[in-house]
């Protein structure tokens, strides 16, 4: 086998490659010495959804992709692209499909069964929300400002850790024994919002305050930061749709994917808090 080859046979296509699992899957990819592409806006060649001329490039030599969409499966005119992009992998070599989904969207499983019947190998990773939302996603801006206003009231949701995600997203694209799964994956246990807010408050040492609001005065804010219109009703779709109840159930999907339990929300906040990004890291006494 000459090098050319030898890459084809390996190289794996990571979409979202900077974003939240994204980053992680191309991380442990490379630390086991396995060669990897960034399939994002900022990738060498770069990749971009809204962009069909840039796909080709983009999967050339690659044998398996990690595939993670922006904004959100759910968001109208998805199915269309995703089934597009499967069949141009397939026809340019890949074998290997691994989806990253959102639990309890409707919308995403007909892109899930895109996947399904492209003709690939493929793995599901149906996920809840992430963990890592409050540290590098849109929560992380509230949490910062002492205030997280959020349209949710009681309901429990079982935030699943990335970096669980991700060593799924790695088994599922380089082991086998993955082929065919559908896995639901949830962290251990059901927090609120409030009491997501309230360990973070804690760890920090920070005032931080939850406020439940109305969609109404969520989508005003939004509009009032000049959040672009299709983002503030993807995110009033997400808090309307997968947070009436429908998740706030536990599964087994980390355990069977990886053989352990998920991380614990946490464990979460303590590494995130002693690593600064939500301030000046407490001292270890109040962290307790
Ligand atoms: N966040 C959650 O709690 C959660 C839960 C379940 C499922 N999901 C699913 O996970 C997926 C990713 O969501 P996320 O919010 O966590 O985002 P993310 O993966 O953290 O972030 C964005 C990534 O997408 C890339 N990107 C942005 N616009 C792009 C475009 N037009 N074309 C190609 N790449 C683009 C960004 O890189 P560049 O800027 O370089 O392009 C970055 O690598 C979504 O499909 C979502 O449904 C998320």
């Amino acid at each position: 086998m000459n090098n050319s080859d030898k890459a084809h046979e390996q190289t794996t296509l990571v979409l979202g490659g900077t974003g939240k699992t994204g980053r992680r899957v191309a991380e442990l990819l490379t630390a086991r010495g396995l060669p990897i592409r960034i399939g994002s806006r900022s990738g060498t060649p770069p990749f971009d959804w809204a962009d069909q001329a840039t796909w080709a490039l983009a999967l050339r030599n690659v044998a398996a992709v990690y595939l993670t969409y922006y904004p959100d499966l759910a968001v109208p005119g998805t199915v269309a692209a995703v089934r597009t992009f499967a069949e141009c992998a397939v026809e340019s070599g890949v074998r290997r499909l691994v989806l990253l989904s959102g639990r309890g969207e409707q919308a995403a499983e007909l892109s899930e069964q895109v996947v399904r019947d492209s003709g690939a190998e493929w793995t599901i990773l149906r996920s809840s929300f992430f963990s890592q939302n409050f540290s590098e996603g849109n929560f992380l801006e509230p949490v910062l400002s002492g205030e997280v206003a959020l349209p949710v009231g009681s309901v429990g949701e079982p935030f699943v850790d990335a970096d669980d995600i991700a060593e799924i997203a790695v088994a599922a694209l380089t082991e086998e024994g993955h082929r065919g799964q559908l896995y639901e994956l949830t962290g251990p246990r059901l927090l609120t919002f409030a009491e997501a807010v309230a360990e973070i408050a804690r760890a920090t040492g920070r005032e931080i305050r939850f406020v439940p609001v109305s969609m109404e005065q969520y989508a005003s804010m939004l509009a009032a930061y000049d959040v672009p219109a299709e983002f503030v009703a993807l995110l009033t779709y997400l808090f309307t749709e997968v947070l009436d109840g429908r998740n706030a159930l536990l599964t087994d999907g980390v355990r069977r994917a990886l053989g352990r339990e998920p991380r614990d929300f946490t464990d979460y906040v303590r590494a995130t808090a002693a690593s600064g990004v939500w301030g000046v890291p407490a001292p270890l006494e109040a962290s307790r």
